[in-house]
């Protein structure tokens, strides 16, 4: 399907179970902007954000992905989309919109994660003196902690990434870019550990990794962008200097081209950090297939992602992974 029916990743609900420490973090730490607030949610956004909110904030018992909003490309596309979703089962329903958005739907992905799309936004602008010095601004530059910019992405864990990335394509017109199938001594046959999806010209909006516990709905990271590659060098001394630990990298990953550096915020979710990587605009585009020993992950093909990164949210048992793993990837 070539119709572009999505615009933009928007924003993502991320549920912390120690909400203060994890505030302190997205605000001081990554330098994210508050809002508002409304009830038990915190709206944030990065400095260069146009849009009410890219990450809501709330409290509950385990960090998790609360849900993924989209905006879609406009009003009929909205309408159009939602044809589509409900034809293929996957509605749940309309509802008034919030802070950020005006009405949305919400319907659920093959991997049991949530999505809200809607077209009508609430865009920030802000007053006084952090009123924007440029036109095209939506406030002025004054940079705190990492200074994050902008939402990137999402990684979603899921049974099936593949079959979850043709569902998003086939469905709403997620274009699915690269992949990653295990090197061959894994027997895991053509199986896709790791996929990458996006609705606009960046690499990928949404991520796709293997999820073998048998837990629907679960999230391995939230990805932020700096302007410069070099600002994640700087990133790296701000989190350490702010006491928390680097999970993995500074680095580069073959997917996407893009640098690379992980971190855990207060609540346990992880948070990437990106920049650099290639715009394609192909609605054609044929996904490229990668092993991991050709550099999908690490570029520079000299060192391996601890295993930690496998950790997906929120925590579950992952006593019969194993056995899922070999049904699945053995019989696909
Ligand atoms: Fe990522």
């Amino acid at each position: 399907m070539y119709e572009r029916l999505i615009s933009q990743l928007a924003h993502v609900r991320v549920v912390t179970p120690r909400i203060e420490e994890s505030l302190l973090f997205y605000k001081e730490v990554l330098g994210l902007v508050e809002s508002s607030r409304d009830g038990s949610s915190v709206f944030l956004r990065g400095w260069g954000e146009h849009f009410h909110h890219s990450l809501e904030l709330v409290e509950g018992p385990q960090p998790a992905l609360g849900h993924i909003g989209w905006r879609a490309q406009g009003p009929e596309q909205l309408d159009a989309a939602v044809k589509r979703i409900e034809a293929a089962r996957a509605g749940i329903g309309w509802f008034d919109g919030n802070a950020g958005h005006g009405k949305a739907y919400r319907y659920r992905g093959p991997g049991g994660h949530e999505h809200h799309l809607f077209w009508d936004v609430t865009r920030f602008r802000a007053e006084g003196d952090m009123a924007p010095l440029f036109p095209n601004r939506p406030q002025r530059f004054r940079p705190r902690g990492v200074a994050a910019r902008s939402i990137d992405h999402v990684t979603i864990a899921t049974a099936h990434p593949e079959k979850d990335a043709h569902w998003y394509r086939e469905t709403l017109g997620h274009r699915y870019m690269e992949a990653t199938v295990a090197d061959p001594e894994a027997n895991f046959g053509e199986f896709v550990v790791f996929g990458m999806t996006t609705v606009c010209e960046r690499s990928h909006d949404m991520g796709l990794v293997a999820d073998f516990s048998g837990a629907q709905g679960r999230v391995n990271h939230i990805a932020y962008w700096v302007d410069q590659r070099e600002d994640l060098r700087r990133a790296a001394d701000v989190l350490l200097d702010a006491g928390i630990d680097i999970e993995f990298g500074p680095g580069r990953h073959g997917m996407g081209e893009q640098d690379y550096l992980y971190c855990r915020e207060p609540g346990g979710m992880r948070i990437e950090l990106n920049s650099g990587g290639y715009h394609n605009y192909e609605p054609d585009f044929e996904t490229v297939r990668w092993t991991p020993s050709q550099g999908s992950n690490v570029y520079y093909r000299n060192l391996k992602m601890p295993h930690s990164m496998h950790e997906s949210f929120p925590p579950v048992d992952m006593s019969q992974a194993a056995d899922n793993m070999a049904k699945t990837t053995l019989f696909v």
